[in-house]
């Protein structure tokens, strides 16, 4: 069942900044991009399972932060070696200021 949950205050994420989220056993990472919209992904690097909030934010890409491999956040893309496996994504939904990810 998918289910709406909340991760934190609009003003909290400034633009190109990212966030970690853990809920569960799940870790995720969510970004506020460029153009003033939110996202979400995986919170863990594909490659090797780097922490991506520690990564560094640019434009609408994420760099991890262990061998560098970038992704585009909007759709998962691997977008720099070593990163070839596609990030999950997730829908996004700004409610009352605050910003909620959609998961199962
Ligand atoms: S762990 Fe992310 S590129 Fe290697």
């Amino acid at each position: 069942m998918s289910q709406h949950i909340r991760v934190c205050d609009v003003d909290v994420l400034e633009a190109e900044s990212i966030l970690r989220f853990d809920h569960g056993d799940d870790t995720y990472a969510i970004y506020h991009g460029p153009d003033g919209q939110f996202y979400a992904t995986d919170g863990y690097c594909t490659h090797e399972a780097a922490h991506l909030s520690d990564g560094i934010v640019d434009g609408f890409e994420i760099e991890c932060p262990l061998h560098f491999g970038m992704f585009d956040y909007r759709t998962g893309t691997p977008t720099l070696a070593p990163a070839c496996v596609k990030l999950k994504t997730y829908p996004v939904a700004i409610k009352e200021g605050a910003v909620f990810i959609l998961i199962e």
